[in-house]
């Protein structure tokens, strides 16, 4: 299998931390994509004709996309059981809420960097931030339950979703007023597999 990938992105280190955690890291060829809407550059269009990574082709069937669906083909081909029956829709709605605090803060990075100057939006920006910081209060206020016990997709998302945070929007410091997922942060990055993949520019 081939992974269209790019070491920035969270949504390719939910991707590549599967991979580590389930064994099946020698099953894959990673392919470096870097490119966006703008500019397309190397990403697999003929793959996936939304142009966006990751993206997961396979000798047995068509290419997968997105992180969502590459990563539940990755545990069923692993029998690794990252989406516990008992708790399925819990798990799935708290990957959910990690994917969209990945997308508005991808979005706020491509807000700077596609737009000239003076077209770039600080209130629009500062929404992005806004929906960020109430996902991570409610994950803060209810979730935190869902974040203990075996490893889940749902603590993987998040913790590639925190890491993102970390790398592109530090100074907004998203640990302030939130010490129990600061806590659970801390401990989940130092995994190996989070180590493995800490996102790179
Ligand atoms: C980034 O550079 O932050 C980035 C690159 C690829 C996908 C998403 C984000």
């Amino acid at each position: 299998m081939r992974l269209h990938d790019n070491a920035a992105s969270p949504f390719c280190r939910k991707v590549r931390v599967v991979l580590i955690e389930t064994g099946q890291v020698d099953a894959v060829e990673i392919v470096p994509a870097v490119g966006h809407a703008l500019e397309t550059g190397q990403m697999p269009l003929a793959e996936n004709p939304l142009g966006k990574i990751p993206v997961l082709t396979r000798p047995e069937g068509p290419a997968l996309y997105d992180s969502r669906v590459i990563c539940r083909y990755l545990d069923a081909r692993a029998g690794a059981r990252l989406y516990p029956e008992s708790r399925l829709w819990e798990v799935l709605t708290l990957e959910a809420t990690a994917d969209g605090i990945m997308d508005a803060a991808v979005l706020m990075v491509y807000e700077a960097r596609c737009r000239p100057e003076g077209e770039r939006s600080p209130a629009w920006v500062d929404a992005q931030w806004d929906k960020i910081a109430r996902a991570l209060d409610a994950i803060e206020a209810r979730w935190m339950t869902q974040l203990a016990g075996p490893l889940t997709m749902a603590q993987i998302a998040l913790g590639c979703a925190l890491g993102y945070l970390d790398f592109r929007h530090g100074t907004r410091d998203w640990r302030q007023g939130r010490a129990s997922l600061s806590d659970w942060e801390a401990g989940f990055s130092s995994r190996p597999a989070m180590a493995q993949t800490a996102p790179a520019p």
